[in-house]
């Protein structure tokens, strides 16, 4: 088919032609002082991102999911409890993986759509005060309902609590596209994956362990080797990995990092609120709604939009690939051909947004869901004109 492809699931989102470069070279010695400077130079790039000023990162040849249990086996053991809540797809993964590991989880079931509400955390620590919890997890952004939980907020209950649980925040598409403070909100592990906000292809888990984490994990924590994060930060002090690190995606998220911090990085969240907003507005126009409950929760790295009775999103979505090779995302699990999701996270930029909500419409129409045509592009164009305007850029 002519054209770019048209990638807008929410992740693995688009690699810019300047980390493509960047990742275009010969493979150097991962043991050389050349690959120790790459080291030394991204560690503190990835700490700014978290937001920490002691949080170490610590960044394995693995994806999300290799995150999850990195972080897990190095502060859990088989049989002791963590809190989850199941609001989508990847927090009843993320709550999958403990079990699979051994560790006990008291999963509270959520509506698909709704955000964690911190009052529930703090009754729930307060009501298994005689069973101990080790950690509450949480999804910072549920990718497969397209909501976004107050992570401060969360925090703050366990606090209330009067709990010492340790808060492990799952920022796999978040990180680099919605606000997220590593120290201010008291997190003691946040977890990512390359393919999202940093704009990396997949390939990549990225931990940040606080101080009290790293505590847990010299005493605590389950039989582990290779996501073991204790020999890893040894050696990343000078610049070296225990194992064979992703030699050239470092050189791309090297690339990444000067990207979000030219753009300035708090220029990079406004512009993803500002995109999400657009999308947002075409969704309204289209008088379809989004999956999310309340609209100050709605995600800004990606939105999950319901289709009306009697139609599948899984056709919506094979007809705007097959017709006009825009990707959407599925609607994942229990949700599969209810929803359709529009990735507006990473490098991405107004046109970009126009042009998939204009190939949704077609694909919409296409598909017999009675919205006219044009009406979710003049909303998002509207938006943005006004933003501009808001801006002085006009
Ligand atoms: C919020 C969240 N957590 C975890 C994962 C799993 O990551 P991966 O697919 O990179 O293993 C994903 C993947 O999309 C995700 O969106």
């Amino acid at each position: 088919m002519s054209g770019r492809p048209f990638l807008q699931i929410p992740g693995p989102t688009n690699v810019p032609e300047r980390i493509l470069r960047a990742m275009a070279r010969p493979v150097i010695d991962h043991r050389g002082p050349e690959f120790a400077a790459l080291t030394q130079e991204i560690l503190p790039g990835m700490q700014q991102v978290f937001r920490t000023a002691k949080g170490a990162v610590v960044i394995y040849p693995a994806s999300g999911t290799g995150a999850w249990e990195a972080a897990l086996v190095n502060v859990i053991r088989p049989g002791e409890r963590v809190l989850s809540f199941n609001n989508g797809h990847f927090s009843a993964q993320f709550a999958q993986t403990a079990r699979d590991l051994g560790i006990e989880v008291k999963e509270v079931a959520l509506r698909w759509g709704q955000e964690v509400p911190p009052e529930l955390v703090e009754e729930q620590l307060r009501a298994n005060a005689n069973q101990p919890i080790r950690a509450v997890l949480i999804v910072h952004n549920e990718t497969s309902t397209g909501v976004t939980t107050d992570v401060k907020e969360i925090r703050r209950a366990i606090d209330a609590a009067g709990h010492d649980a340790l808060l492990i925040v799952d920022t796999v598409s978040s990180l680099a596209s919605i606000d997220f403070w590593f120290d201010e909100w008291g997190v003691d592990i946040a977890l990512c994956g390359s393919q999202k906000g940093l704009m990396l292809p997949p390939g990549l888990g990225i931990l940040c362990v606080g101080e009290r984490a790293q505590a847990v994990a010299e005493r605590g924590g389950s039989p582990r080797h290779f996501f073991d994060w204790r020999p890893v930060i040894r050696d990343n002090a000078a610049g070296f990995f225990p194992y064979t690190p992703a030699t050239l995606l470092l050189f791309g998220l090297r690339e990444a990092l000067t990207m979000l911090f030219e753009e300035g990085f708090d220029n990079v969240l406004t512009r993803h609120q500002r995109l999400a907003d657009g999308v947002r507005a075409a969704v309204a126009a289209w008088k379809l709604r989004p999956l999310g409950e309340r609209p100050e929760r709605l995600s800004n790295s990606l939105t999950a939009v319901v289709v009306p009775d009697g139609v599948s999103s899984n056709d919506v979505i094979r007809r705007a690939r097959e017709r006009f090779n825009l990707s959407l995302g599925v609607g994942l699990g229990r949700i599969n051909g209810r929803v359709f999701r529009i990735g507006h996270l990473g490098a991405l930029n107004e046109l970009e947004v126009l042009a998939t909500i204009a190939g949704t419409e077609l694909a919409l129409v296409e598909c017999g869901v009675p919205i006219e045509l044009g009406a979710g592009v003049t909303a998002s164009q509207q938006l943005f004109a006004r933003a501009a305007a808001s801006l002085a850029v006009v």
